[in-house]
């Protein structure tokens, strides 16, 4: 059984105007990471997954690969698998496959942005298990996350591939306290997150030998020439990706070569970059295991799991509502 609800907003168009203007209104600049991904950009962040530096994706993989069993069996043997951002749900079927095994497999949520990739996943995925209902949410996550259908027999809300540490600290606390809340006490929140470790490390996993990262955030600026009619010059900016320790996060930018202006004929606007000037495009945070007891608290949740990769260079964490 497939069922796919949709809610795309009808004004992403102004809503990403609304942003940008105010991104390039503000001292220092700053663009939001969500509009790397076109087309292109989700290309450049599958080969930013198979980057030798880029350890996030292989260590979550293994994480999952080696102890779904156990995730599973610590959640409590849920019926339902939410998946937020599941995309083409690769790294979820070790999930479903615990699920099956456990006996527990009823129903997958996934919940992602592309109806296209939503439709697609849920026809192979009710093809590789049967019986099993999908009922798939197009929409954006971070604000539809009510929609979030009710579970019987306990949900585990999967939320992988680090994406929270894109969030701003009050960003991340709101859209924790919001899960909270919709979450009944046999919930699970399985969440991944990438952990503080040596800064050499950190800094050549977003600034890659081969350039395929400064690539993906030039783009940003391809995306906005392209939806908003600018003419930025991408060989006029340079990638930069630094660690900030005291903040706990990569902090990712693009740095003006050279002193320039930028026309966005579809904001009808002018902005001026100085030389050297840096806009911030990107932040991921890095946690250790006190500092993400502290978030779920502060968020009214409690840990109740902790997998690492055998190098302890990433978390899945699971977390009940406290
Ligand atoms: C998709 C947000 C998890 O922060 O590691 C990778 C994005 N940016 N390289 C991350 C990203 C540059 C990625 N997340």
């Amino acid at each position: 059984m497939i069922a796919i609800e949709v809610h795309l907003a009808a004004d992403a168009a102004a809503t990403m105007r609304r942003d940008v203007r105010a991104g390039l209104s503000t001292d220092p600049k700053e663009l939001a990471p969500k509009y790397f991904y076109d087309e292109r950009g989700s290309q450049l962040f599958e080969q930013i997954t198979e980057l030798p530096e880029y350890y996030p994706t292989r260590a979550e993989r293994s994480i999952l690969a080696e102890r779904s069993e156990e995730i599973v069996a610590a959640a409590g043997k849920p019926q339902t698998l939410v998946e937020l951002g599941s995309g083409s749900a690769a790294k979820t079927r070790h999930l479903l496959s615990a699920m099956q095994d456990a006996g527990c497999l009823q129903t997958y949520v996934p919940v992602d942005i592309s109806e296209e990739i939503t439709h697609e996943t849920a026809e192979a995925l009710v093809g590789e298990y049967p019986g099993l209902a999908v009922r798939g949410l197009v929409c954006d996550f971070e604000h539809d996350l009510e929609r979030i259908p009710e579970g019987h027999g306990g949900r585990l809300i999967a939320f992988l591939g680090g994406t929270i540490g894109n969030l701003y600290p009050a960003a991340r606390r709101d859209f924790l306290t919001r899960l909270a809340g919709l979450m009944d006490p046999d919930d699970r929140l399985l969440l991944g997150t990438d952990l503080v470790k040596a800064h050499n490390r950190l800094e050549a996993a977003y600034d890659d030998a081969s350039g395929v990262t400064a690539e993906f955030n030039k783009n940003v600026l391809a995306v906005l020439n392209r939806e908003l009619g600018a003419d930025f010059d991408l060989d006029a900016f340079e990638h930069v990706a630094l660690y900030d320790a005291e903040e706990g996060r990569m902090d990712i930018r693009l740095r003006s070569l050279e002193e320039q202006t930028i026309r966005l004929e579809g904001l009808e606007m002018d902005v001026s970059f100085a030389h050297g000037e840096e806009m911030r495009t990107e932040i991921s945070s890095k946690f250790t295991y006190e500092q993400l007891t502290r978030v779920y608290g502060e968020a009214g949740l409690a840990i109740s799991g902790w997998f690492t990769d055998a190098d302890c260079d990433y978390a899945l964490s699971l977390a009940r509502p406290s």
